[in-house]
């Protein structure tokens, strides 16, 4: 994907069966001494409870004493309520639609692809770590808006084979759309002075700026292309298929061009930063190549930098000045 404006016993029940006597003495001690045993026995049977359900419950969360987990953080999942709200989530409601788990669901493209799919009457359950790489307020925003739409989105982590083999328990999925990453995301409005790069000889630096919403059709002509790994009641007839997609735009635009847009619609001025682009590191022309997914998919991006930039700068300063409502 090219560079954008903002860049989950038996137990046997038999307690001692005891022959009474008739002799009120022998009775007496005989009821004692059963009662002792019933309830011996049934203090056993508590605890065999207490610690199958312990060892067998749903929310086995990755133990800390285990080594190769260490690394992920412990998120709360399972529990019949959970697995409920999971389901629901991933409903498909539409009578061709198909069940999406989608990973980064809080994140810029995870949010607006659950979002269209929900839409769609298509069944989807989001995936995400929400973790601190840019403000994870935001991902909150975006996660009570689906919210709203009726999508749940699991917290944890992709790497979580146990959640992801609980997920695929609780949901026969037709498809997975892989959006987590950790990618990057600079905006003007802070005041911050903004880094612009130019190449060696003032050369400019341009970039290719898709809109989100073009990148939402690639997605979803992704997932109605792919071919069936299932046959029917989800049950597997060979290994899924997996394809990557690059979703960019083929026109780059000087970066100096964008930060002009944007100050004319922001109506501030930015403060300007020219560097010098490093030597060995960015490139001074990029733009995606978007062949595969042109001929496979029918791609092609349609909203250009200008409008998708106005409608860009509405959605932020109505989030920014709106108390962080319009989160999509
Ligand atoms: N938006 C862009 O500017 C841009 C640019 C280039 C590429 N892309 C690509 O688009 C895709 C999505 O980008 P985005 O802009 O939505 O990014 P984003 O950072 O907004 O969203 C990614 C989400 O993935 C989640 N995540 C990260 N690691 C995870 C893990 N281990 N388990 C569970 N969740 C995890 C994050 O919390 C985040 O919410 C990525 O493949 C990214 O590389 C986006
Ligand atoms: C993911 O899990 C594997 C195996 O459990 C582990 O080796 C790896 O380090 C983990 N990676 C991350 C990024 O947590
Ligand atoms: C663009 O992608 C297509 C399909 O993946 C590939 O065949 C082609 O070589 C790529 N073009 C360039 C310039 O890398």
């Amino acid at each position: 994907m090219s560079k954008q404006m903002s860049h989950l016993d038996n137990i046997p029940s038999t307690p001692g069966k005891f022959k009474m006597d008739k002799s009120p003495y022998i009775h007496n001690r005989l009821r004692w001494h059963s009662s002792l045993v019933k309830l011996t026995f049934w203090s056993f049977i508590f605890l065999g409870l207490i610690l199958i359900f312990f060892f067998r419950s749903p929310s086995s969360n990755p133990l800390p004493q285990d080594p190769s987990r260490r690394s992920l953080r412990t998120y709360n999942w399972g529990g019949p309520s959970w697995e409920k709200r999971v389901r629901s989530s991933a409903r498909v409601r539409s009578r061709n639609g198909i069940s999406v788990l989608v990973t980064g669901a809080a994140g810029f493209v995870g949010t607006h692809v659950s979002a269209a799919l929900k839409r769609r009457g298509d069944g989807v359950l989001g995936l995400d770590n929400f973790n601190d790489y840019y403000d994870p307020s935001l991902k909150r925003a975006r996660q009570a808006l689906l919210e709203r739409t009726g999508v749940f989105i699991v917290e944890g982590d992709i790497n979580d084979s146990a959640l992801l083999r609980k997920l695929f328990e609780v949901v026969a999925f037709t498809h997975v759309m892989h959006l987590a990453a950790q990618a990057g995301v600079r905006d003007i409005l802070k005041g911050k002075s903004i880094p612009i790069f130019e190449a060696a000889n003032h050369g400019t630096v341009a970039r290719d700026f898709t809109y989100i919403d073009d990148i939402v059709k690639g997605c979803l002509g992704a997932l109605d292309t792919a071919e069936k790994s299932t046959g029917s009641g989800g049950k597997k007839k060979g290994p899924a298929q997996l394809r990557v997609y690059n979703l960019g735009n083929t026109s780059p635009v000087p970066v100096s061009d964008l930060v002009s847009i944007l100050e004319r619609l922001l109506k501030v001025n930015a403060k300007r930063n020219i560097m010098k682009l490093p030597r060995n590191g960015d490139v001074q022309f990029t733009h995606a190549n978007i062949s595969l997914a042109q001929r496979e998919l029918g791609y092609k991006p349609t909203t250009d930098l200008q409008t998708g930039l106005k409608k860009f700068v509405r959605w932020y300063l109505s989030y920014y000045s709106g108390g962080k409502k319009a989160a999509g």
